[in-house]
């Protein structure tokens, strides 16, 4: 439906001293690609990144902003300094951070208005606890989530949003949610941005799975109408296995 991207999300994984060499090695892997390949990496193996993805493919992203243009926010990063650099991707409202740096549905929408403003594409991350899940109050969840973080932004910059479904139990877990359980959840945010906006805003946006997505498990995930690509954290960190991954989203 969307346009396939996959992202891999390094996390606090992989030293700036080895990340020149590490995307130059994306680059080779990832050659024969037909989706968009993102490596989206810590603030300071940004500045390496770029220089080994310039001229090629491969894009680079952030994995968080501030939502403010400047000022005395020591420690943060902003869009402009983000863009300045040659950053296209910037991810937001990743579980990690919503757990353990207050993100929260209110920051993911100031931060995606930010994106949009500075020309940044924002992946939006959203999914559910086991214990939400087992509640079969998942899709509720998630609408909340998508409701808030697309709040007074336009239908023409949702067409340009990444929304990543991330359940948390699948996260780093090695427990990948079943090919169906994907579908069901992205192909139930497809009809409410549907309903929030309309089909051809909703069949535009890049839907895609995280959590434990691997070499073995994407061909199966990523061969589902309502999957367009996925959000990798361990398997982003080896080339071969990303190379894999990127190759199954055709
Ligand atoms: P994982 O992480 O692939 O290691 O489960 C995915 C993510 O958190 O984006």
């Amino acid at each position: 439906m969307g346009k396939y991207i996959i992202a891999g999300n390094w996390k606090m994984n992989k030293l700036p001293s080895e990340t020149y060499d590490f995307v130059k090695e994306v680059v080779e892997a990832t050659k024969g690609a037909t989706c968009e390949v993102v490596c989206c990496t810590p603030y300071v193996c940004l500045a390496p990144a770029i220089e080994a993805a310039k001229g090629t493919h491969v894009k680079i992203g952030a994995e968080n902003l501030h939502y403010e243009d400047k000022g005395a926010f020591t420690g943060e990063i902003s869009a402009d300094m983000l863009v300045d650099m040659g950053v296209q991707y910037v991810i937001m409202g990743h579980s990690e951070r919503r757990e353990y740096n207050n993100e929260t549905d209110e920051t993911v929408n100031l931060k995606a208005k930010k994106a949009f403003e500075k020309g940044l594409i924002p992946i939006v991350c959203c999914g559910e606890s086991l214990e939400q899940r087992e509640a079969g109050i998942t899709m509720d969840w998630i609408a909340i989530q998508i409701k808030k973080a697309f709040a007074g932004i336009s239908a023409d910059d949702a067409k340009k949003v990444v929304i990543a479904y991330e359940p948390i139990w699948a996260i780093g877990t090695g427990k990948t949610a079943t090919d169906e359980q994907a579908e069901e959840v992205c192909g139930a945010i497809r009809k409410l941005l549907a309903d929030l906006y309309d089909d051809a805003t909703a069949k535009t946006i890049t839907i895609q799975y995280g959590g434990s997505m691997n070499a073995k498990n994407a061909a199966g995930l990523l061969s589902k109408p309502n999957i367009d690509g996925g959000l990798i954290g361990g398997a982003s960190l080896k080339a071969p296995d990303f190379a894999v991954i990127t190759g199954a989203a055709k």
